[in-house]
């Protein structure tokens, strides 16, 4: 199941490229649908395009529960991040059978789309459309960097744009999600440990910041007669960071636009994208008033695009996980998920962590271990059987 979609949206660079409502996100439904239907699964695709691939009828014997993550990419991304989420929850499945369990509640095995906000810049769009923690018209205007709406990339993927947002037939259909995710840091191999549980997510959030100036021949015009936003640029990255110092959070100035993007021309203007999180709401909005200064300061303005609070996953579920599966540590973490937007709605969540030996992730050298999968798909298994069994 993993060598054919190791194939799809693979970039030269050995990182993967798979942004949502792109070809290669019509390829990565495809090889889904093909996996649920290879196992008799109900296929279902909610009004935000995410889908469902469900084991039992959710409307005659649910609610019941959903296991999934994302299959979509940063640009040049590792290969765990999302589908490791998806493919054992698939291999969790095939498990249960195998094992003889018979859910007494359904099962849906989920694939969120656009996860990562690659292209339209809104991070867990499918999640949050699903909940209407992003507005539908507000996501429908979103564009991507060559000015395409997501509501025309949404209808040429063949999705009915007019029916998108909260899906509340959907919601209804499940009581509790669990998430399995590739670690993003170091916590699991300085801790030695294969497999741990979510305890919460850090808050984090997007803001854009635009820095005028006025194009000019990079040959004839004095220095001082310059107005180069790219100073001013440099300036709000070193802020950034100082701002993260001051604040213990962390600020990545990750994005730019430069326009007009010529070599041999003074740019006329220079977006950046601020991606600022921390232990606590407070230090990260220090963190941007201090960002939102030093952009004032040279004639631009900033714009939040998105912000999540501090989500904490329920802890007596978390607790109950990780005493299941014999004391594994209990985490939190400074990445976003499904999970958490999910959790924000009301909905009973929980995350299991596979231990990633570089402790490096949004970039090809992520990895995991095979027995460390294996063992991560075990572990799901379990909780499944706990959950449904
Ligand atoms: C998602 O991976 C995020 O935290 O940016
Ligand atoms: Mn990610
Ligand atoms: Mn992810
Ligand atoms: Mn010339």
């Amino acid at each position: 199941m993993w060598g054919e979609l190791e194939q799809l949206g693979r970039a030269g660079t050995g990182g993967y490229r798979r942004y949502a409502w792109t070809p290669e996100d019509a390829r990565l439904r495809e090889w889904f649908a093909g996996q649920s239907a290879a196992r008799g699964l109900d296929l279902v695709q909610d009004r935000a395009g995410n889908q469902w691939a469900w084991w039992g009828d959710p409307d005659a014997d649910g609610p019941g529960v959903a296991v999934g993550s994302h299959l979509d990419s940063v640009p040049d991304g590792g290969a765990f991040d999302g589908p490791l989420g998806v493919v054992s929850a698939l291999a969790a499945v095939d498990a249960l059978r195998e094992s003889g369990v018979r859910p007494t509640k359904p099962l849906a095995v989920v694939h969120f789309g656009d996860e990562e906000g690659a292209r339209f810049g809104i991070a867990c769009a499918g999640s949050r459309l699903l909940t209407g923690a992003l507005d539908a018209d507000r996501a429908r205007g979103l564009t991507d960097g060559d000015g395409v709406r997501m509501a025309e990339a949404m209808a040429a993927a063949g999705l009915d744009v007019s029916h998108v947002g909260r899906d509340d037939e959907t919601l209804r259909r499940i009581d509790s999600f669990v998430e399995l995710h590739v670690e993003q840091g170091r916590a699991m191999v300085d801790m030695d440990a294969p497999v741990a549980v979510g305890s919460a997510i850090r808050p984090h959030g997007r803001w854009r910041y635009e820095l005028p100036g006025e194009a000019n021949h990079a040959g004839t015009t004095l220095l001082a007669d310059r107005r180069d936003p790219m100073l001013a640029m440099a300036a709000v990255v070193l802020a950034a960071r100082a701002a993260a110092v001051r604040h213990d959070t962390v600020a990545t100035c990750g994005k730019l636009r430069v326009e007009p993007n010529g070599v041999n021309a003074i740019p006329s203007r220079v977006t950046g994208w601020l991606d600022a999180r921390g232990p606590v709401p407070e230090g990260v909005l220090a963190t941007v008033a201090d960002v939102t200064a030093a952009v004032e300061e040279h004639g631009g303005r900033v714009e939040q695009e998105s912000w999540t609070g501090v989500t904490r996953f329920d802890a007596d579920l978390a607790a109950e996980l990780a005493g299941l599966l014999g004391g594994v540590p209990v985490l939190d973490t400074g990445a976003g998920h499904d999970a958490g937007i999910l959790s924000a709605a009301g909905v009973r969540t929980a995350m299991l962590f596979v231990r990633n030996p570089t402790g490096v992730s949004h970039s090809p050298l992520e990895h995991a271990e095979p027995d460390d999968c294996e063992a991560g798909v075990r572990a799901l298994s379990t909780v499944l059987a706990s959950l449904v069994g």
